[in-house]
């Protein structure tokens, strides 16, 4: 399912894998989907994340009008902006992992 947290148990316990889905349809296209999903993927190495944080892209979620691009994290929506992504990955993501 689009959004979930999925544990992983390996010989060293529990290992939490986030998937973050940011939208790419038309609207959020527009918005800076392409530069939303770079910047991410820059905080994910930035951070040493690449094992535990997942990205995919996803169509239309009914979230249009929301102010920046739909990402869903945890079955949660959020809007983020282009400009704003390492404020979203430090509050949001660092937090979950
Ligand atoms: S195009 Fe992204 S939520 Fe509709």
């Amino acid at each position: 399912m689009k959004g979930d947290i999925i544990r992983i148990t390996d010989r060293e316990g529990i290992i939490k894998v986030i998937k973050i889905s940011v939208c790419i349809g038309s609207a959020c296209h527009l918005k800076g989907s392409y530069n939303v999903i770079n910047s991410l993927q820059q905080q994910i190495e930035k951070n040493g994340l690449l094992d535990k944080v997942s990205i995919n892209g996803t169509f239309c979620t009914g979230n249009c009008g929301s102010k920046g691009v739909a990402v869903l994290v945890d079955n949660k929506y959020y809007g983020v902006e282009p400009s704003k992504v390492e404020e979203f990955f430090d509050n949001v993501i660092m937090k979950s992992v």
